[in-house]
């Protein structure tokens, strides 16, 4: 028998308290405790990568870390990205360049990317199959998902720069 400890964790930006045993993982915390199943678990090894998250913005393999761990962290999972009339740029990008099939690895892929995009905002093709190694994917053949990638950085860096624009202010004006 365990001794039980109380965490506590900011889940998509709502804060969460629970009593569990140590030896809990994250994985587990999030699908049973939580009840937030977009998390998948592809094996046990720790290399499918279907389990990803982000953990205080990193993505983190979720099967990987002990959830007394995440104590005090900030955690995104699929379910935080984006809604279905607001879709996150990376999801929008899944959508329109047809990025998944079965869609069993697709949680994990999205939150691995947008960790990715988060450190580098415009990468290279290269870049995105390099940041890819870590997740299996058995349907699309990558070609999709790495399309999918690219658009969404493309997108983000429109949206950035536009929101740059709105904030300049002309020469001339502001002074
Ligand atoms: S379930 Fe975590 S890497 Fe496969
Ligand atoms: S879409 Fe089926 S495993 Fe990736």
């Amino acid at each position: 028998m365990y001794r039980r400890c109380n965490i506590s964790v900011t889940v998509n930006d709502v804060e969460r308290q629970a009593e569990i045993e140590p030896r809990m993982l994250l994985v587990h915390f999030l699908r049973e405790t939580l009840n937030l199943t977009g998390t998948h678990i592809g094996c046990d090894t720790s290399q499918c990568g279907a389990c990803t998250v982000l953990v205080n913005g990193e993505a983190v393999k979720s099967c990987t870390m002990l959830a007394v761990q995440a104590d005090g962290s900030r955690i995104t999972t699929v379910e935080g990205l984006g809604e279905p009339k607001r879709l996150h740029p990376i999801q929008q990008g899944f959508w329109e360049k047809h990025g998944l099939q079965c869609g069993f690895c697709t949680p994990g892929v999205l939150m691995a990317m947008v960790g990715l995009l988060r450190e580098n905002a415009s990468p290279t093709e290269a870049e995105v199959r390099e940041a890819l190694e870590g997740v299996i994917c058995r349907c699309t053949g990558y070609q999709f998902i790495v399309d999918a990638v690219m658009y969404a950085a493309s997108e983000m860096a429109k949206t950035a720069h536009a929101v740059a624009e709105s904030h300049s202010v002309p020469i001339g004006e502001g002074e």
